[in-house]
């Protein structure tokens, strides 16, 4: 297995500062929630809600990964549900990567169905032209090809989680 690094610790930084300060003018004056997708986005988010100079909550769900296959089954289930009320909060799922689009449909709909104000949704990386399912999300660190990516959270079967820059994962 080859890796090759695709964002540095320091483009890592700086983006993820960037997103912190719009999404604290865009939630400012709500009750907020971040909500953070296990395991994945737990990297990003942490590194997030420190760049967010609002109060905010934090919560956590979890939904059925990949195994340790690269490529999704296409069924998502709950695996872990948020412990907060939801209700008349404005609630901001963040994601590690949106691939299929298939995990992030799930968890927007079911945040919605818990009565949130407003749901919007962050991730650090996206696969447009990976999706099966039109989904977009409201703020997005990189856009990316649709190439198999390990570091700052993603995993490949659980491995490299914690390597602080973003690689390319190849044969
Ligand atoms: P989706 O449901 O296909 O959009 O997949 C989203 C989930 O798949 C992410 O939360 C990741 O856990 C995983 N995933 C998708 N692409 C990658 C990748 O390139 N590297 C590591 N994990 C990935
Ligand atoms: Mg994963």
């Amino acid at each position: 297995m080859a890796q090759t690094t695709l964002f540095s610790r320091e483009e890592i930084v700086k983006r993820v500062a960037e997103m912190g300060q719009q999404i604290s003018a865009d939630f400012a004056g709500r009750e907020m929630i971040a909500l953070c997708v296990l395991k994945g986005a737990v990297f990003f988010c942490t590194d997030l809600v420190r760049n967010i100079s609002l109060d905010v909550a934090l919560d956590f769900i979890q939904v059925s990964s990949y195994g340790n296959q690269k490529y999704s089954s296409g069924v998502v289930t709950i695996l872990k549900e948020p412990q907060l009320d939801m209700h008349g909060k404005a609630v901001l799922i963040i994601e590690d990567i949106i691939d299929s689009g298939l995990s992030m449909r799930e968890v927007f709909r079911y945040i919605e169905s818990r009565g949130a104000s407003m749901v919007r949704t962050a991730t650090f990386l996206d696969k447009p032209a990976a999706r099966k399912v039109p989904f977009s999300a409201d703020y997005v660190g990189f856009s990316i090809e649709p190439q198999f990516v390990i570091g700052y959270g993603l995993d490949y079967a659980e491995k490299y989680r914690n390597i602080p820059e973003v690689q390319v994962l190849s044969e």
